[in-house]
């Protein structure tokens, strides 16, 4: 595996790779890396030539300046994890390298994220698209792979790729879990023992209400979800939405999206939470 810290020399690496007619994969990252993301990396390696692979937390998706400085940040470990999972090229730039100047774009994304993070956290996918254009621009992917787990950002990165005119294909990539169903995220290891045991809860809750879904209405699935995980002393929603899978608009009734999906954020303690299921 080489590893890059700078755009010069990544890009020129990259281009030589292209003019050799390999096809480039891409599998953006802000590290602390878990079975998810080596998910992404592996169906990366089965569909591209050429996998590469960005460690890089962006300051400007968060909103909470906490939630930054707890982010962890483990390069050494890894970079030992993408060798093993056979990635070709990692990029570690630095925050200069990223941004030599302050980003100032604004991004409009209509009502894509004026619901659920988009309104939990301010300019949040601002930031996500301010450094994923900065990072396409860089690696020039053929296609780039993404988790269901942040099923919002996906919808964001779709309609930036549209608006920017990216040539690069969108790969959704499903949610890894753990054994007891907590989806896998990097915020997970800052849990303590007791929160780690209910966070389970969550999925249980989601794998549930897709149950009800066939019996019961939108509204009376909503409240019992978020009933459901709020009766934890650990757990606390901040939101739960059944929303149409292309729009991300609330529905009313099962008949109203081709694919609806439950979506939630929960908070456990000051960390933050988020997992989704297919619910029709
Ligand atoms: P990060 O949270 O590190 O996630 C990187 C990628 O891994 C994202 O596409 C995310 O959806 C995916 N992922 C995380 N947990 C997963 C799981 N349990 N199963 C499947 N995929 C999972 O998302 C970001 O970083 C950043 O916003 C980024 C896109 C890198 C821009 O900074």
């Amino acid at each position: 595996m080489k590893t890059y810290a700078t755009s010069k020399d990544i890009n020129s690496h990259i281009g030589t790779l292209r003019n050799e007619g390999k096809t480039i994969g891409f599998v953006p990252t802000m590290g602390a890396l878990h079975k998810g993301h080596l998910s992404l990396v592996e169906l990366c390696k089965k569909d591209c030539d050429i996998t590469v692979v960005s460690i890089f937390v962006n300051p400007t998706q968060f909103n909470d300046k906490g939630d930054l400085q707890r982010y962890p940040h483990m390069p050494e470990t890894d970079s030992k994890l993408l060798e093993e999972a056979g990635c070709g090229i990692l990029f570690l730039p630095g925050e200069q390298e990223i941004y030599p100047k302050p980003d100032t774009r604004v991004f409009d994304f209509g009502q894509l994220d004026k619901v659920m993070e988009g309104v939990h956290r301010p300019g949040h996918f601002n930031g996500v698209a301010q450094v994923v254009s900065r990072l396409f621009n860089i690696i020039t992917p053929d296609k780039a792979f993404f988790g269901l787990k942040d099923f919002q950002q996906l919808a964001i990165i779709r309609e930036m790729v549209k608006q920017l005119q990216f040539r690069v294909e969108i790969i959704a990539v499903p949610i890894v879990r753990d054994t007891d169903g907590l989806a896998l995220s990097s915020r997970n290891m800052l849990l303590n023992e007791a929160q780690r045991k209910m966070a389970p809860l969550i999925a249980k809750t989601l794998f549930e209400a897709q149950k009800k879904a066939a019996k019961l209405s939108v509204s009376v699935v909503k409240q019992w979800v978020i009933d459901t995980v709020n009766r934890s002393s650990e757990l606390s929603v901040e939101y739960f939405d059944i929303v149409d899978s292309l729009s991300l608009q609330p529905v009313q009734s099962w008949d109203d999206a081709g694919q609806i999906f439950g979506c939630i954020a929960v908070r456990v303690g000051n960390i933050r939470l988020i997992d989704n299921v297919r619910l029709s």
